[in-house]
């Protein structure tokens, strides 16, 4: 098959490529648009290192073609920090909890947290337990992992998204 001709809005910055049909959207961000902060973990959908914002919910980008975020808006672990480089009150919790040790799952975890807490801004343990379920990480236990969850949901109670590199608000990317 050709390549198809996408146009994303990755981070706020627009991506205009042509791109071989199977190429997924993870390949993209990483070789594409050099944005290796996306990781690549099983590549078949289970451990959620490769978790990405598109349109505003949180995806394995393993699992989808870049052909299919064409016109869509996708924010990476690049974009969760504000512009000036201040963490997120997510990003932010996990490095004072100390959930990660070798990094790998984080970006992912931080991603999937995100999207949790602005859907769910007051979460019981039992919902943060059950969120996290989604994604792998082989270091740590997850004791740290949900202890930040907690300190971001308690830290601010509504602002857990941060912002994009364009100061964009992301919470209206839905
Ligand atoms: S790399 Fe996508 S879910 Fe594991
Ligand atoms: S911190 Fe190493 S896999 Fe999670």
């Amino acid at each position: 098959m050709p390549d198809a001709g996408i146009e994303v809005s990755v981070n706020g910055r627009s991506r205009r490529a042509s791109v071989p049909p199977r190429l997924t959207l993870a390949d993209f961000l990483r070789e594409r648009c050099q944005l290796t902060g996306t990781h690549l973990g099983c590549e078949h959908g289970v451990c959620g290192a490769c978790t990405v914002l598109l349109d505003g919910q949180a995806v394995r980008s393993c699992l989808i073609f870049a052909v299919q975020a064409d016109g869509a808006e996708v924010t990476t672990i690049e974009g969760i920090a504000a512009a000036d480089g201040e963490l997120s009150p997510v990003q932010a919790a996990f490095r004072a909890q100390h959930g990660l040790q070798c990094g790998f799952c984080t970006p992912g975890f931080v991603i999937s947290v995100t999207a949790f807490l602005r859907d769910h801004p007051d979460p019981t343990d039992e919902q943060i337990r059950d969120a996290a379920n989604g994604n792998l990480c082989r270091c740590t236990g997850y004791q740290g992992i949900l202890k930040a969850v907690r300190t971001a949901a308690d830290s601010t109670g509504t602002d857990t998204t941060g912002t994009d590199t364009t100061g964009t608000d992301t919470t209206q990317k839905r």
